[in-house]
């Protein structure tokens, strides 16, 4: 059995250790939401967050996440995320969209670590693969999305 936190709430499964963490988050409990893409850690359409640290979940057994929490593009009270969705949305990011759950789980946590970041940073952190080529309008929606987390800073 593995116990551990899933958007805030306790959850426990009844697998083998080894299990992928992204089978035991669509198959077992629900939430799919994160991406199946590559299956070897590479494109990033599985990233979701793992005590606070994005990583990408068809790569990591499940017993590594016992204990821990985990976030995931299902999460509804994170205020980075949402300001990254309405940003996404603005500059309608996606193509098929098969890649952006993890691209927005990507860039929370770039922007949780760096809330202003440089265009090098967003292209140091944003390894994901888009292979509908979007990424010039990520790059965009995480600039306003960081902008607009300053404006609000300024009206408080
Ligand atoms: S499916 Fe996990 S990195 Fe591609
Ligand atoms: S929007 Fe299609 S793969 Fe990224």
């Amino acid at each position: 059995m593995h116990t551990f936190k899933l958007n805030g709430q306790p959850v426990s499964v009844d697998v083998e250790d080894d299990m992928p963490l992204l089978w035991v988050l669509r198959d077992e409990l629900g939430h799919t939401g994160t991406k199946f893409g590559c299956g070897v850690a590479a494109c990033g359409a599985c990233t979701v967050h793992i005590d606070g640290t994005a990583m990408r979940s068809c790569s990591i057994p499940v017993s590594f996440a016992a204990g821990k929490a985990v976030q995931t593009i299902e999460s509804k009270d994170d205020p980075i995320l949402k300001r990254l969705q309405a940003a996404w949305v603005a500059h309608q990011v996606p193509q098929c969209g098969y890649c952006q759950s993890g691209m927005l789980m990507a860039a929370t946590a770039l922007l949780r670590d760096k809330p202003q970041p440089t265009d090098a940073d967003i292209d140091a952190a944003m390894t994901n693969i888009c292979r509908c080529g979007t990424y010039q309008r990520v790059r965009a929606a995480i600039h306003t999305a960081a902008s607009s987390a300053s404006a609000q800073e300024k009206q408080a």
